[in-house]
Formats: structure tokens, sequence, C-alpha cells
């Protein structure tokens, strides 16, 4: 496929964290010009510290600059940091592209001012850097899908903003399945459940299974749990005593809740 037209794009990243950077990392695997990326985060020094570690010093910017020169937005903040960013003002027609569990494409369009916005909530950054991810879209864009694409994205298009509920806790399960086995009875019962609302949810749980990793699943699973985030919900959930469907109810809550921040 050529990609020029593709990445003749300034893609902009707000909050260049561990699915951030993912992304970046992916994009200048597949050719993306590195001129052509920029970034943001919150001033951690661990997360200064790893984007030096892979060379993306120059990507560096500012969340002001970063609105005004981007012709791709990707938003990759945790759902709580959203609000407190402000207003973007952004031209109506640019593609800003929302990583962020929760947070609503009505939302997402009120504070960034454009009209054009992509949902997608994919597995965690892991499974982008080893190009396995799974991910739930919502919201159609033809430049979006070109970019999953390169990013070697498999996923499933949803037809209502709602059913994203049942992604945010798909994209959650390599993680659990550190922690269930999803051969038990207590999985086979969750998904079946679960796929009575959202019948899709069988065929991603079943690929979810396979980006358990084999090794080192505890630093796994911290890197795919954002604080306060749905995973962390749904652990939350195991480690009181409730059962798998219950804790997965749990990650349907806090997701919800994430769309009123
Ligand atoms: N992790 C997953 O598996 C996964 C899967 C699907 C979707 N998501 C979604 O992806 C998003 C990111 O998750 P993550 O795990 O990558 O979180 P993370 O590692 O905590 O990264 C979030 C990044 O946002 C930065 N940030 C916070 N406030 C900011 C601001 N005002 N301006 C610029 N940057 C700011 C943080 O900067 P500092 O580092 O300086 O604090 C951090 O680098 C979340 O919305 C989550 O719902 C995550």
């Amino acid at each position: 496929m050529n990609n020029e037209k593709l990445f003749e794009n300034k893609i902009g990243v707000i909050g260049a964290g561990h699915i951030g950077r993912a992304l970046i990392l992916k994009l200048l695997e597949k050719g993306y010009p590195y001129d052509n990326i920029q970034l943001t985060y919150n001033g951690s020094i661990f997360t200064f510290s790893d984007i030096s570690d892979n060379n993306l010093i120059d990507m560096i910017s500012s969340n002001a600059e970063i609105v005004k020169t981007s012709s791709i937005l990707i938003l990759s903040v945790p759902p709580q940091s959203f609000k407190p960013i402000g207003f973007f003002d952004l031209p109506k027609d640019l593609l800003v592209i929302s990583f962020m569990a929760g947070i609503t494409t009505e939302t997402i369009k009120k504070q960034t001012g454009s009209d054009n916005v992509v949902r997608i909530i994919p597995t965690g950054p892991d499974t982008i850097t080893n190009s396995q991810a799974v991910a739930g879209v919502y919201g159609d864009n033809e430049v979006a899908k070109e970019l999953f694409d390169l990013l070697d994205f498999d996923y499933v298009m949803v037809d209502d903003e709602d059913k994203m509920d049942y992604i945010a806790i798909a994209g959650c399960l390599p993680a659990i399945y550190c922690k269930v086995d999803p051969e038990s009875d207590e999985n086979i019962e969750a998904v079946n459940k679960i796929s009575e609302e959202f019948p899709e949810f069988r065929d991603i749980a079943k690929k979810c299974e396979k980006l358990v990793p084999e090794e080192n699943r505890d630093e796994f699973v911290s890197r795919v749990t954002t604080p306060g985030g749905v995973t962390q919900a749904i652990l939350n959930g195991l480690i009181g005593g409730k059962s798998l469907y219950d804790s997965l109810l749990m990650g349907i809550e806090r997701n919800k809740e994430l769309s009123n921040n």
C-alpha cells in the first residue's frame, strides 16, 4: 500500500504514556516520517526518561502548539486528565482520534471543536508493539482506517457508541487472563453472558486469549493498567472476591463513570 499521502499528515500525540509511545514507535517502525510526529506529556521524569531512551526528544511539544500544527490529533491521556486540558478550538474537520476509555464522542467534539472524531479502544501497548492489537472503533473516517491498518490493528467497527463499553472491557481481557484462566467455567460463563448483549464479544475474547504473555505477567498487567481505569476496576472486583462476570460489569460501570469526568 502506498502511504505517501497519509505520511504527509502532521500527527500530534497528546499524552505520550504507554499507549501514546507504543503508537509513535510503531508509526516510526512503519516508516512514518519522524519530523511529522509531535508529542506531549505531563512532566513525569519517568516518561521523559522513556522518551529520551527511545530517541523521541525532538518530538516534544506543548499542547498549545500541537493543537495548532497537527492535521491528525491523537488523544491518549487518561480520561480523568482530558477535561483539565481545556478547550482546543480546532477546525471542525480536523481528524481527532481518541484512545481514551469512557469519554464520549460528544464530549470530545465539544471540548476540541472538531466534528471529525473517531474513538478506538485497543488492547494494551505491548500488543501494539507486537502488531497484535485487537480493537473496537466508533466513528467512520477513511484516513483513520488507513492509520489503523498501518498500525496492524485488527478492529471491529461498532455502530452504536454505547457498545464501546463492551470494547473497553474486551481491551482489558489480556490482562484479566493473566489472573483468570480463559478455559475456566467462570470465563466461559462471563463471555456467554456478555455475548448475549454484544455478540462480537465472543470473537474478541477468543483473540485476547492469544495475547496473554508467557512470562513477566505482573509487569505486563501493570503496563496495561491505567491508574483509576477500567482494567483496575475489573482487577479490584476479582481481588474483592467477585465473579469474573460481576467484575467485568464493574469495568463497564467504571467506563461509564469516566465518561462523566
Ligand atoms: N493501557 C492500556 O492498555 C489502554 C488500552 C486501551 C485504552 N487505553 C486508554 O489510553 C489512554 C492512555 O492510557 P495509558 O495506559 O497510556 O496511560 P499512561 O501511561 O498513564 O499515559 C498517559 C499520558 O498522558 C500524559 N498526560 C496527562 N495529562 C496530560 C496533559 N495535560 N497534557 C499532556 N499529556 C498529559 C501523561 O504524562 P506523564 O507521563 O508526564 O504523567 C502520560 O504520559 C487512557 O485514556 C486509557 O483509557 C489504555
